[in-house]
């Protein structure tokens, strides 16, 4: 039965796509008719350059992580068809795990189907009436989904909002919560490793710095600072010079450059760790990591171990493009991370201008309203490690007909 087209949803669902129709924002999906690389087939367009893929390290079709998920399946078939608590954990799953901790440098570390998963897990289960959440204004919707699940789970856990990477702004919120007498709890403050959508870094350093001063604990959801940034990959603490350990928890994705499936983590401390296994929703009523992703991902971190070179071509290629960028006119933000947003402003254009790019072979999504701000549209460039000099060359070339 389909529901009548004169019934209110049907209407109401009508106008607002063909409103966005109208505005020139609504999105197609590209169909992508084979494996991601530094180039992919796209339905109607062929084989283009692919510029807007979390394929940090060029793993996603690394043979090794290929084979690691086909051995997963063929060991385990497809799954326990259970959440974990009754009977799905497999032994990859906490294999995986603790070589997530020993990544991050955590005393251990605990896996969802996704870094959205984790992030609507770490703040319900372990924030209590009494704490307060201070959040980075641009943090992650993750985070902030997962921050609103929180408060409105438990009453009297309190949330405010610091100005984007503005350290005033995260002491005058820090002494304002320790004065509150509310606030009985746990201070807790969490920022983007890399910020997705500026490909800015937070002031780290600092962060844990009033961190420490206020005695507040520090979450960092660093999904595309691992593997990422850092001499060896580590995540934006390696980057700034900082252990893992000096950050408190961490949350993050497999499906970016560890490997690019799917999946996310926590990581912290082994007590807190045990609390998101007794407590947390995703884990009590949601099923486990596929199995082939527990092998394949676990694969990309030995890989990512194992050949730190990548990561330092994944830098030359991001100094490169950022160059060329930069050369043809067009203004990119100034940061060591592979996320190169050209801000262009109206949704409209950001639409029409990857459009263009796709016609001239260049896959570059760009990304509006509600992604980002109003007014701030923008083409997101994405640089990985599997890119060649002629990759990055037919990139800037396209750009330049703009
Ligand atoms: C900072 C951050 N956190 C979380 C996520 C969600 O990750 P996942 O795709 O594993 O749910 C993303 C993905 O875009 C992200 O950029």
């Amino acid at each position: 039965m389909t529901i009548a087209t004169e019934h209110a949803f049907a209407a109401r669902t009508n106008a607002i796509l063909a409103d966005l129709q109208d505005k020139g924002e609504y999105k197609r999906l590209q169909m992508i008719e084979g494996p991601m690389g530094p180039t992919v087939k796209l339905r109607d367009y062929g084989e283009c350059l692919c510029f807007c893929s979390n394929n940090y390290l060029g793993l996603a079709n690394h043979p090794e992580v290929v084979e690691a998920g086909l051995q997963g399946i063929r060991d385990f078939g497809a799954g326990t068809a259970s959440v974990r608590f009754i009977c799905g954990s497999f032994s990859p799953h906490e294999r995986l795990e603790s070589r997530i901790a020993q990544l991050m440098d955590q005393e251990a570390s605990y896996t969802f189907v996704s870094c959205w998963n984790a992030n609507e897990a770490i703040f319900p289960t372990l924030c209590d009436p009494g704490d307060i959440i201070i959040s980075d204004e641009l943090n992650h919707a993750s985070i902030i989904d997962g921050i609103r699940l929180a408060t409105s789970i438990k009453k009297g856990i309190h949330k405010t909002v610091y100005k984007h990477a503005d350290m005033n702004s995260l002491r005058e919120k820090l002494e304002t919560a320790r004065a509150n007498p509310d606030v009985s709890g746990v201070i807790w403050v969490v920022t983007d490793g890399v910020f997705s959508m500026e490909g800015d870094l937070p002031p780290l350093p600092e962060i844990r710095a009033l961190c420490t001063e206020f005695d507040a604990l520090l979450i960092v959801d660093d999904s595309h600072g691992t593997g990422v940034m850092g001499e060896t990959g580590r995540g934006v603490h390696e980057h700034y010079g900082m252990k893992g350990a000096e950050i408190d928890f961490f949350t993050g994705t497999l499906g970016k450059a560890l490997g690019g499936g799917a999946g996310g983590f926590i990581a912290g401390p082994k007590n807190a760790i045990d609390l998101i296994v007794q407590r947390g929703r995703p884990t009590l009523f949601s099923n486990a990591l596929p199995v082939t992703v527990a092998y394949s991902a676990d694969k990309a971190i030995e890989i990512l171990m194992r050949e730190p070179e990548r990561v330092q071509k994944l830098r030359d290629n991001v100094a490169k493009a950022r160059e060329g960028i930069r050369k043809i006119g067009f203004d990119c933000l100034e940061s060591p991370t592979a996320i190169c947003p050209i801000i262009v402003g109206e949704t409209s254009k950001a639409i029409s201008m990857s459009k263009r790019l796709l016609e001239l072979g260049v896959f570059v999504i760009g990304f509006g309203y509600p992604v980002v701000p109003e007014g701030e549209a923008r083409l997101r460039v994405q640089i990985s490690a599997a890119h060649e000099s002629s990759h990055i060359d037919g990139l800037i070339n396209a750009l330049s007909k703009l």
